[in-house]
């Protein structure tokens, strides 16, 4: 499949799915903590756009622990978060990008050639 937009740096995925019956993120009031990370991104670093993003999600299979959330591409995981969490959650995409940054600001290495 061919990828339409820039790949991203960090993708945060919130489990906001409300089931009818029994434990769910979304009676956890877990679109809130979504809409305000969402909300801080944009506001507190426009120059992430394109490169974070911070969707609801359906149900990511950790119903009892929830408030549920996934980031990727790193593949971490946060159960038993509550609606005003976002601090966690914040802290985490910051750790992650300051080491994107930090990342892709290495100098290249020079090439050294052994020829004499
Ligand atoms: S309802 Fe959120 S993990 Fe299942």
């Amino acid at each position: 499949m061919k990828q339409d937009g820039p790949l991203l740096d960090c993708h945060l995925f919130v489990c906001t799915n409300t089931r009818d019956v029994g434990e769910s993120c979304g009676k956890k009031d877990s679109a809130m903590l979504r809409d305000n990370l969402k909300e801080w991104a944009a506001k507190a670093h426009p120059e992430w756009r394109g490169r974070v993003r911070v969707n609801a999600s359906g149900c990511l299979g950790h119903c009892k622990r929830g408030i549920a959330a996934v980031m990727y591409p790193q593949g971490h995981w946060f159960t038993e978060l509550k609606k005003d969490d976002d601090a966690v959650l914040r802290e985490a995409i910051e750790s992650t990008m300051n080491s994107v940054t930090k990342l892709s600001m290495e100098p290249v290495p020079e090439k050294t050639t052994n020829e004499n």
